[in-house]
């Protein structure tokens, strides 16, 4: 019986997961490293160092640890910049409407996401009080693909993974929420995510009904 509902943040909540792929992208192309948006999917869902990593051995690049460091802070800062403009208009359609039904519903919701900065995003987008409990990303041993912040988020909210549904745009997401034994939704392309139990292409698709029609089958 569907209990919960644990959402990712960056490309499923707001669009985010672009803010991303710039920032990702200025820092490659500076380093010399192709970098265009098929090799991005690699990247969604994943830390920030473990993306760093991936992106330096596609560039044959090897770095001192402190460069890595300083490379991966000054992506940071320029992604920060362009949260600090999010604000609620930048909630991705029917997301919203699709929270307030599932707490009206009495269903427990949670964020799952690998990213540090989840908290000053979900924030500004005025959605902290829609969302029962938030995984600190900084507390997660094991990124996605593995299932760590999803059984995490479920037991935050008191539920089995068994009674909830995940919500992801990312391969790597999906995979995880999979791993977790949990309903995945997709979010995005459907070859990408065919992983996924379910795939919308907009986040408009996304509503009560819907998710237990499809649960039902
Ligand atoms: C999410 C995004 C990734 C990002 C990761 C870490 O999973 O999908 O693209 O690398 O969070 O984000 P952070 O804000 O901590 O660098
Ligand atoms: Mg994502």
């Amino acid at each position: 019986q569907l209990k919960g509902i644990i959402f990712d943040l960056d490309g499923v909540i707001t669009d985010t997961a672009e803010y991303h792929y710039l920032a990702w992208k200025q820092l490659a192309e500076d380093l010399g490293i192709p970098f265009d948006r098929t090799f991005n999917e690699k990247l969604k869902g994943i830390s920030r160092m473990e993306s760093l990593e991936i992106i330096l051995e596609e560039g044959n690049i090897t770095l001192s640890e402190e460069e890595k460091q300083r490379q991966a802070a000054q992506k940071n800062e320029h992604y920060k910049t362009m949260i600090e403009k999010i604000t609620p208009d930048d909630l991705l359609p029917g997301v919203k409407s699709f929270m307030e039904e599932a707490k009206a519903a009495g269903l427990k919701t949670a964020l799952a996401s690998a990213s540090k900065n989840a908290q000053a995003v979900i924030e500004r987008l005025e959605v902290t009080h829609l969302l029962d409990s938030v995984v600190d990303a900084a507390t997660v041993k094991q990124g996605k693909p593995h299932p760590e912040v999803f059984l995490r988020a479920a037991e935050q909210i008191g539920l089995n993974a068994s009674e909830c549904v995940g919500v992801e745009d990312a391969q790597a997401g999906v995979k995880a929420i999979k791993a977790a034994d949990m309903f995945a939704v997709g979010v995005g392309d459907p070859v990408s995510l065919q992983e996924a139990d379910w795939v919308i292409q907009d986040t408009k698709l996304l509503t009560l009904d819907a998710l237990k029609e499809k649960l039902n089958k």
